[in-house]
């Protein structure tokens, strides 16, 4: 590989919306890529699935393959871009581009969550890198912030909206008073929900990118196994009526936050009542938004498009520019100010927070003391109860907020509570923040 090359040929692996967004503004804004880059980024091969569909953006004859391995493989291509999607073929490709100590600019955010590990490690035993920008929270450039901004901080807690669907769906049920089902209609229709519906509405898409977050900032890899994920589908018309009229509006949360004494590690994608006096609560639709609380920057919100053609391409042309730029260099990347001794995960037990319980209960007397007995028994203090008649025949809504708990302790009283008759499965918990 030329150590100073005039330019730096690319190989690209999927051609799907983001590829084609990254190809079309490849060619149109070469330009202004090379001024920024300092050299030109060419695209050097495109790999497809099938090679007879029709694409939106022209690309020069021959540069499509249908076999990625011939790009992974390529020496002429020293820059792979993977934007394909799925986990299994990209970690094939993405370590053996490493191994070749070939640079890799990935939005896969499953994949790092999945293979991270092992990637950035290869990455780091070959000489090459990983830049990752577009997998977290699309247009929004918090990995650069993260990575390079705030190097001198430690941060503290970080707090994201970072499913745009759920944000949207959310959004449009509070604003057009429309069911969690109506509106799930009609994201379906426009195409907003990943193919693999969990991702975006069981908080698997917000968790991946929550672990990302947490090894950028903490150095430590966390399983999705071993933190809180739960998506919207819980979430009703009425509990973003109720948290409003509380002063709250219920957002997906995904958090990274230092606790306890100790400063242990939690990890969590939760519905979570954000205070209406915060930039979070504002943030609607398919926007993003990330706050971080860094020691010595302080607090700082970056909101944007956080999926998309277009803001996702941004954050994959600004990954294959730092490439560029840094092309001689031979520090690794990311190079993050997390401590050599990653902390401890925190147990249930170590974690605090108010939160706030929507039941759906038999409306008959004494519920609401066996409801307020289940809390108790879990020493779960409780700071205000609202019952409401529910739609639904001999039902009632109670709505509880407790004072600070222990995620332990509303563990054992959520059990208690769905083992109760008179309360069941339909209930919401979220934690209150602050
Ligand atoms: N489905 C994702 C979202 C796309 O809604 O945010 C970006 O990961």
């Amino acid at each position: 590989m030329n150590p100073s090359p005039e330019e730096i040929r690319i190989g690209l692996i999927g051609f799907g919306t983001v590829g084609q967004g990254v190809g079309q503004y490849l060619q149109e804004r070469a330009d202004a890529l090379t001024r920024a880059a300092g050299r030109r980024l060419v695209l050097g091969g495109v790999a497809v699935r099938d090679l007879s569909r029709r694409r939106t953006v022209d690309l020069p004859p021959g540069l499509l393959t249908a076999d990625p391995w011939k790009l992974v493989r390529d020496p002429g291509l020293p820059l792979l871009c993977e934007l394909a999607g799925g986990t299994e073929d990209p970690r094939a490709w993405t370590a053996e581009a490493l191994r070749l100590g070939k640079t890799v600019v990935t939005a896969n955010k499953a994949l790092l969550c999945d293979h991270g590990e092992e990637l950035f490690a290869l990455a780091h035993e070959h000489g090459g890198r990983i830049l990752f920008e577009a997998s977290v929270a699309g247009g929004i450039p918090v990995i650069e912030v993260l990575r390079d901004s705030l190097a001198a901080n430690r941060v503290e807690r970080i707090l994201g909206i970072l499913n745009g669907t759920s944000n949207y769906i959310l959004t449009r049920m509070e604003q057009d008073g429309l069911s969690f089902g109506e509106v799930l209609e009609s994201a379906r229709a426009n195409g907003f929900v990943e193919a693999d519906e969990s991702l975006d509405l069981d908080g698997w898409d917000a968790a991946h990118k929550t672990v990302l977050l947490a090894w950028l900032t903490q150095g430590r890899w966390v399983s999705t196994g071993s933190m809180t994920v739960e998506g919207i589908r819980r979430v009703r018309l009425d509990d973003l009526r109720y948290a409003r009229e509380m002063g709250y509006r219920i957002k997906l949360i995904g958090a990274v936050e230092r606790v306890g004494t100790a400063g242990r590690l939690a990890l969590s994608v939760r519905p979570s009542l954000v205070p209406l006096d915060t930039l979070l609560a504002d943030v609607d639709g398919v926007f993003n938004a990330v706050r971080i609380d860094a020691d010595l920057a302080g607090p700082l919100d970056l909101i944007g498009r956080g999926a998309g053609q277009d803001p996702t391409a941004s954050a994959v042309l600004a990954d294959l520019v730092a490439a560029a730029r840094q092309w001689e260099s031979s520090t690794p990347l990311p190079v993050h100010l997390a401590p050599p001794d990653p902390p401890e995960l925190a147990a249930p037990a170590e974690q605090e927070h108010a939160a706030y319980l929507r039941l759906t209960v038999v409306d008959r007397s004494g519920v609401l003391s066996e409801v307020a007995g289940s809390l108790s028994r879990a020493g779960i203090s409780i700071a205000s109860v609202l019952q409401r008649e529910h739609g639904g025949h001999d039902r009632a809504t109670l709505v509880l907020l407790t004072h600070r708990c222990t995620q332990a302790a509303l563990d054992e009283a959520v059990r208690a509570l769905a083992a109760d008759e008179s309360v069941g499965d339909d209930f919401l918990v979220c934690p209150i923040l602050d």
